[in-house]
């Protein structure tokens, strides 16, 4: 076998990982010719190359900026002296999908594995935004173990709009439940619906892509600062070149995601979401990164860390800022200092150095949003993990979001079958209902055709939301929105579908909060839960397709929703 003057090396770019044709020298003949078809030089073909997962979709606009970008990206590995080829990947916004988003988070990452892995690529610059896309990637990128720098699209900016700023999606909330209640006309909700979302870039607020924006930078995957700058700003396009030109970097010197991501560096990054007062949907993304590289995220240790962690960043919706604030402000960079004496130093980024070596004390940090350690938002961390006879395996609480009168609470229960059954009856004039009871929904978790929406935040009954009611406490198998807020208990643990105890509650029975002892109990002897036990059934399962495979292998919130069969196995 001769081997041609113009192959590629083996080791790198369009050399690695050939076709399985039988005849390997073959495969990369026929490989190369097709490559030239696209007009690249034999000089160009010869470089190492930089994929660029490409989330750009007509039905995404969080991802509307993607175009400008990858052009960006392209332009930094070019310079480097490498080869970018970007290549589509699912790409998921979370309004445009049914029946939800997180339904399809474990296709994105199994289809973002499957071409980091299978392509021939040296590294690869992973371009995210909205809710998630960034977990689905860096779920991606942990189990194909190549070199990756995360890019995020950005934050859209606020609009001012007659005296006050409005971003999505806390406004859009905000706004819904006025028009609910009836202080808001449907003329007035009509002209704020086109101010909610004025410019390109993920929601404006502390939801979860910029909760997951800010993880990834915990994590290493992007350099310092990147996490937070605004979708239109130049200097998103330069972070956007650098990504490329790191990304050449990190193939001389690899630093691969099991790097990155350990058990040190996960820590870290809950100390930063717990900081944040960030999304409760980024736990479960949390969750099912570390999962990947076999990183347990523990509920206990969350609740001791929540104990210990202020929240130190005021946005909404726990606060009033906006991302644009929080950017102007100081950024991670600024918040990462704050909470310098808590995080593992020895943890790396992309970059190659450790956290330690990037601690920087900043120059200037706005306090109207970024606090000092010593004078918080909050002296504890936004999240608790609840346990108890309702949630065996764990239920969540942001409790930076809820309301404290409710936090110790016994309440009688009214429960909602499901989506279906929640929308028929919750402004029903006759449900029975006080704003002293807890609204439960079950049969929306994870296993469910639901997808496990964010339909935790269940609207105030509107007879209770027009006398003035404004917090329930509510409970769950779903999630809520990262830029929702309320008394609202989600991710219970087993879900209704599995056969957890959520599935046994009926309207009447009794429940018991306790935000102090971190408890959730349900008040019904065990006599009547056996009785109600036997006769549960499991719902039908889909016949085929994509609902088939996750209803088969999901895995529960404590384990991050993943596929099971996606798990490292662990020996
Ligand atoms: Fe994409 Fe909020 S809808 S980030």
């Amino acid at each position: 076998m001769v081997i041609m003057d113009n192959a590629p090396p083996k080791s790198h770019g369009l050399g690695r990982k050939s076709a399985n044709y039988g005849d390997r020298e073959f495969a990369l003949y026929l490989r190369r010719s097709f490559a030239k078809s696209m007009g690249y030089s034999q000089d160009m073909l010869d470089r190492p190359v930089v994929g660029i997962v490409d989330t750009g979709s007509g039905f995404n606009n969080c991802h509307r900026t993607t175009p400008e970008l990858l052009e960006a990206v392209k332009r930094g590995v070019l310079a480097a002296g490498g080869l970018p080829l970007p290549f589509p990947t699912v790409s998921l916004c979370e309004p445009s999908l049914f029946p939800t988003s997180m339904h399809y988070r474990n296709l994105a990452a199994l289809d973002t594995e499957a071409m980091l892995s299978a392509q021939p690529m040296d590294a690869a610059v992973l371009v995210g935004g909205c809710d998630k896309t960034v977990p689905a990637q860096l779920m991606a990128a942990a189990s194909a173990d190549i070199p990756c720098v995360q890019l995020v699209t950005g934050p859209m900016l606020a609009t001012r709009f007659q005296g006050e700023r409005l971003a999505a999606c806390t406004d859009c909330r905000r706004y819904w439940a006025a028009y609910r209640a009836g202080r808001v006309t449907a003329e007035r909700i009509a002209e704020i619906e086109g101010r909610l979302a004025t410019t390109a870039g993920t929601c404006g607020v502390m939801g979860t892509a910029s909760t997951m924006a800010c993880i990834a930078e915990a994590l290493g995957f992007m350099p310092a600062g990147h996490a937070s700058i605004p979708a239109v700003h130049a200097e998103r396009l330069r972070a956007a070149e650098e990504a490329g030109a790191l990304a050449m970097r990190m193939i001389e010197k690899p630093i691969l995601p099991s790097t990155l991501i350990t058990e040190h560096s996960v820590e870290n990054a809950l100390r930063v979401l717990l900081a944040l007062g960030g999304s409760t949907n980024a736990l479960i993304h949390l969750t099912a990164i570390a999962g990947r590289r076999g990183v347990r995220v523990d509920l206990d240790r969350l609740n001791a860390l929540s104990d210990a962690t202020p929240v130190l960043v005021d946005l909404k919706p726990t606060g009033e800022g906006y991302m644009e604030d929080f950017h102007a402000a100081g950024g991670m960079p600024a918040l990462l200092w704050e909470l310098r004496d808590a995080l593992h130093k020895g943890v790396l980024d992309v970059t190659g150095r450790t956290l330690a070596e990037r601690l920087t004390e900043p120059g200037f940090v706005d306090r109207q949003y970024i606090k000092a350690h010593g004078e918080p938002v909050s002296q504890v961390g936004g999240l608790v993990a609840l346990f108890g006879s309702l949630a065996p395996r764990g239920a969540i609480l942001k409790r930076s979001a809820a309301t404290e009168a409710l936090f110790e609470k016994e309440a009688r229960v009214v429960v909602f079958d499901g989506l279906e059954d929640l929308a028929t009856r919750i402004d029903d004039p006759d449900l029975t209902v006080t704003a002293e009871d807890a609204l439960v929904l079950k049969n929306a978790g994870p296993l469910t055709p639901a997808g496990m929406p964010e339909a935790g935040y269940l609207p105030i009954p509107s007879k209770l939301a027009r006398a003035g009611v404004k917090d329930m406490l509510r409970i769950s198998d779903c999630r809520m929105s990262g830029t929702a807020f309320g008394t609202i208990v989600l991710h219970v643990a087993p879900e209704a579908a599995a056969g957890g105890p959520l599935g046994l509650v009926e309207t009447g029975d009794r429940i018991r909060l306790s935000v102090r002892e971190r408890r959730i109990e349900l008040l019904v002897d065990e006599a009547m839960l056996q009785a109600r036990r036997a006769a549960w059934r499991k719902p039908p399962v889909p016949a085929r397709g994509w609902d088939r495979i996750v209803a088969d292998q999901v895995l529960q919130a404590d384990e991050g929703c993943d596929l099971a069969v996606l798990r490292p196995a662990i020996a």
